[in-house]
C-alpha cells in the first residue's frame, strides 16, 4: 500500500488549459496562464498583484526571498530543527547559516517563544518558521514579533495552501504547489508579501535578475542583480489553474478522511496515538499526510516492522533531524531541541490519500491493532538548556 498518491487532474482536465496555452503560443516567461493563476492568488489573499508571485517551486521561493531581504553574507537565521531539508538548503544556497531551534510540545511547531528565547540566546538576522504537515501559524504574533525585534520572518508555508492566510496582518508566506501538496502544480511555489517590494524583486531574482520594470532604476533588460532561472513554466500553471477548480472539494474529503483514520486508529490503538494539535493561526484546512506519535521509540519500531511485513509503506516524516544530516551537521548552528528530539524518536508516517478504499483502511487498522501497546504517548516535554552551538 503506498504512503500517499498524488491527486493531480485528469489529461481531460487539463486540456481547456493547455489549448489556450498552445493557441497563445505562450509557453513560459510570466505567460497569461501564470498571471492568471497569480491574479486568482492576489485575490484569495486579498492582497495587490504585486505581492504575489508565482515561482518554479518552493525551495527556489524560500532562496529568492532570502536572497530579496539583502542580509549581510553568512547571516544566522533561525529556522526549526523539525522541518523538511529544503529550509534548511535555502538558506545555505542563499548564503547563510541555518541556526535550528526546538518546536512547541503541542504544535510541533517554532513558535515567536521560541523564537525571542533562542535571539536572546544567539541572535539572528531572520526567522524562517515553518507550518509544519501543513499546520498554519498565528500571522498576528509573527508580526507583533516582527516589530519588536526588527528581525524579518518568512513562512515556509510549503504544505499550508488554504489553511495559511495573512488574516490583515503582515508577512511572507511560501507555498510548495508540489504535486504531493494540496494544490498541486506538478512543481511551483507561490511567494505572498506584504513588506514593500519583496515580491517584484522575488519574481526579478527568478528571471535571472533582468529588470523589467520600466519604472526600476535600471533600463529595462539589464541585469540588476544575480538571479537565478526559477520561473513557473505555463504548463505547471495549467496544471495549477486545473486543481484550483478541484482544491475545495478535495480540501473538503482529505478533511474527512483524516478525521476518519483519527477516530479509527485510536480506536485500533487504545486510544495510545497522539496528534499534532491545532496551533492558533486556524484550523488545517487539507491535510496531506497522518502522523502519530507512538508512546515510544520501540513500538514505533514494532509498529514499522508490521507494517512492512504487510507490505504497508510507511516514512518517518521530516527525519533524521536536520542536525543529523550528514551534510548539515558541520554547517548549522544548534540550539537544544528536546521536543523535536522526541518526535524524531516516535513519529510515523501512515499512508493517507484520496480514494483510499475500506480495505485499506482496515489493513492500516489491523496493523495499528497488532501492536502490542504497554502505555499512551507521554506528553512532550520542553526542557530549559543552554544553546550547544554544534558547529562555528
Ligand atoms: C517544509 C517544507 N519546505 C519546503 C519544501 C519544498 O517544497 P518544493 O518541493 O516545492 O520545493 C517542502 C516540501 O515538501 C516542505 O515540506
Amino acid at each position: 500500500m503506498p504512503l500517499l498518491v498524488p491527486c493531480v487532474p485528469a489529461p481531460h482536465e487539463l486540456l481547456p488549459w493547455l489549448e489556450r496555452m498552445h493557441a497563445a503560443r505562450h509557453y513560459s516567461n510570466f505567460g497569461p496562464l501564470v498571471c492568471e493563476l497569480e491574479a486568482t492568488f492576489a485575490t484569495q489573499f486579498q492582497v495587490a498583484g504585486a505581492q504575489v508571485t508565482t515561482v518554479a517551486n518552493a525551495t527556489l521561493g524560500l532562496e529568492l526571498v532570502l536572497q530579496a531581504l539583502d542580509l549581510p553574507a553568512g547571516s544566522r537565521i533561525l529556522l526549526p530543527s523539525f522541518t523538511f531539508v529544503a529550509t534548511a538548503t535555502a538558506v545555505l544556497r542563499a548564503g547563510h547559516v541555518p541556526v535550528l531551534a526546538d518546536v512547541d510540545a503541542d504544535s510541533w511547531m517554532l513558535t515567536p517563544d521560541i523564537a525571542s528565547a533562542a535571539h536572546a540566546s544567539m541572535p539572528v538576522a531572520a526567522v524562517v518558521p515553518v507550518a509544519t504537515f501543513g499546520m498554519p501559524h498565528d500571522m498576528q504574533a509573527w508580526q507583533q514579533f516582527e516589530a519588536q525585534t526588527g528581525l524579518p520572518v518568512v513562512i515556509d508555508a510549503a504544505a499550508a495552501y488554504g489553511s495559511q492566510w495573512l488574516h490583515n496582518g503582515e508577512g511572507t508566506l511560501v507555498f510548495s504547489l508540489h504535486t504531493t501538496k494540496s494544490m498541486p502544480a506538478i512543481e511551483g511555489g507561490l511567494v505572498v508579501s506584504s513588506r514593500p517590494g519583496l515580491t517584484t524583486k522575488v519574481r526579478q531574482l527568478s528571471n535571472f535578475g533582468i529588470n523589467l520594470e520600466p519604472t526600476a532604476g535600471v533600463p529595462v533588460g539589464t541585469l540588476a542583480g544575480a538571479g537565478t532561472n526559477a520561473k513557473m513554466s505555463e504548463y505547471h500553471a495549467a496544471v495549477g489553474l486545473a486543481s484550483l477548480q478541484q482544491w475545495e472539494r478535495h480540501a473538503q474529503d482529505r478533511k474527512a478522511l483524516q478525521a476518519d483514520l483519527m477516530q479509527f486508529l485510536n480506536q485500533c490503538s487504545g486510544h495510545n496515538l497522539q496528534w499534532q494539535g491545532d496551533g492558533t493561526g486556524g484550523p488545517l484546512k487539507a491535510p496531506t499526510l497522518l502522523c502519530p506519535r507512538l508512546p515510544s521509540a520501540h513500538i514505533r519500531s514494532q509498529l514499522e516492522q508490521i507494517c512492512a511485513q504487510e507490505k504497508i509503506t510507511v516514512r518517518r516524516w521530516y527525519q533524521p533531524l536536520l542536525e543529523h544530516m550528514p551534510a548539515l551537521h558541520s554547517r548549522c548552528l544548534a540550539l537544544p531541541t528536546p521536543v523535536a528530539h522526541q518526535l524524531a524518536d516516535t513519529l510515523l508516517g501512515l499512508p493517507f490519500f484520496l480514494g483510499m478504499t475500506a480495505a485499506q483502511r482496515e489493513r492500516v487498522g489491523n496493523a495499528v491493532a497488532r501492536v502490542q501497546w504497554s502505555r499512551p504517548a507521554g506528553r512532550l516535554t520542553a526542557c530549559v538548556a543552554h544553546p550547544v552551538p554544534l558547529a562555528a
